[in-house]
């Protein structure tokens, strides 16, 4: 019996589901001379209750891949023209309006860069988190307004309900807060924060960042943590994936990623980030620039500013692979048969890299 059980754990931790896994993610975005083609994700997931960092220069496609989850992007004419975005087993490629709506708000709450955009000035800040609770919970209008009462008071900011504050008496931190509580109405199970302390001042950024991390803890939340700072990452993020030219180039847990780095880019990328408390706050350039996304490279997308690039890299782009002996760690990967294209390669919680010299150093 404890024989069957002990098999029965084994099996529970090797068949750890994700909640959110992309496999071949392709999103083009239609411009004037046709479709462009802007992600190629080839693997990222999620677990339950973990932080994800998401890290990479502008323009690499952290904003679109988190937001492929609700389908919500910045332009209209973006497309997911391929591959697969599963959420909770469900697939999210395809799915119909009822679906994604059950996704959006609920299931998945989206904190942004700049809050002054998000929240309509013409309404008190109280007014949306009133109607997302009615919406999401299915509340009366006095069930919601005292559950956002206490939403309010537990990002800090106790006594606003039903005193007429508008978005533009607010600080950028208090309004920050509020985009906190909007998000967290629906009881999600998966946090989206784009660059959240990104528009504000350094005190308030650490504020902000100590209760995204209080509340992810108490509520067991996943959280996409979408960053240029890599300082920040250390102390919040579990695991970390590198994003170049709209692909994932190398993921795994934070020390491992920080502390020996595999992929050319993140070496450069780490080199050129600043220290911790050096009070520069943006990644500084690394040379060159990234390929033109209107014709993407048939081989590695990295190799015109790659110290390390060879033959090989120009004509054959490398696929995400394990770093180092014995595979992935965390009981998840799976190389095996019977997967779907790109599946298995950086699946479960290990290190891995797409980079057909990974290691070493890049300078
Ligand atoms: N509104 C838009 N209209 C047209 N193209 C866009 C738009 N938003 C993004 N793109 C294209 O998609 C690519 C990826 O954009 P995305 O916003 O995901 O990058 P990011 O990594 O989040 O950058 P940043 O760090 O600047 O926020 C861009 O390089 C650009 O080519
Ligand atoms: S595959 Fe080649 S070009 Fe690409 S990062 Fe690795 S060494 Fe550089
Ligand atoms: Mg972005």
């Amino acid at each position: 019996m404890a024989e069957k059980a002990r098999a029965a754990d084994a099996y529970a931790v090797g068949a750890r589901e994700p909640l959110l896994s992309i496999r071949d993610l392709a999103l083009d975005i239609a411009g004037p001379d046709g479709m462009r083609p802007i992600l190629r994700v080839q693997a990222l997931d999620l677990y339950p209750g973990e932080v994800l960092g998401l890290v990479g220069e502008t323009g690499s496609g952290k904003t679109l891949t988190a937001m492929a989850v609700v389908q919500l992007f910045p332009t209209p004419h973006a497309r997911i023209t391929g591959g697969s975005v599963r959420f909770r087993g469900r697939e999210l490629v395809g799915a119909g309006p009822r679906e994604l709506a059950a996704v959006r708000g609920r299931r998945v709450g989206v904190i942004f860069q700049d809050p002054s955009t998000s929240l309509n000035p013409v309404f008190p800040v109280d007014e949306p988190l009133i109607r997302a609770l009615r919406i999401h919970r299915g509340l009366s209008r006095a069930a919601a307004r005292a559950e956002a009462e206490r939403l309010l008071e537990r990002v800090g900011l106790p006594g606003l309900v039903g005193k007429g504050r508008y978005p533009h008496e607010l600080s950028g931190g208090q309004r920050q807060r509020v985009m906190i509580a909007l998000a967290l109405a629906g009881d999600p199970e998966l946090l989206i924060a784009d660059e959240p302390t990104t528009a504000l001042d350094v005190t308030v950024q650490a504020q902000i960042l100590r209760l995204l991390a209080e509340l992810q803890r108490e509520r067991r939340l996943a959280v996409i943590f979408i960053t240029h700072n890599v300082s920040l990452l250390s102390g919040f993020a579990d695991r970390v994936a590198v994003m170049y030219a709209g692909d994932v180039v190398e993921c795994g847990p934070t020390a491992a990623v920080l502390q020996r780095p595999q992929h050319p880019y993140t070496q450069l990328l780490l080199a050129a980030a600043p220290r911790l408390g050096s009070g520069a706050r943006r990644l500084a350039a690394i040379e060159g620039l990234p390929p033109s996304l209107r014709e993407r490279p048939r081989g590695c997308a990295f190799a015109d500013r790659c110290p390390r690039a060879a033959e090989r890299c120009r004509v054959e782009a490398p696929r995400l692979a394990p770093v180092g002996e014995g595979g992935p760690a965390g009981g998840g990967a799976a190389t095996g048969d019977g997967l779907a294209a790109g599946e298995g390669l950086a699946a479960g919680a290990g290190h891995a890299v797409a980079c057909f010299f990974p290691g070493g150093e890049a300078q």
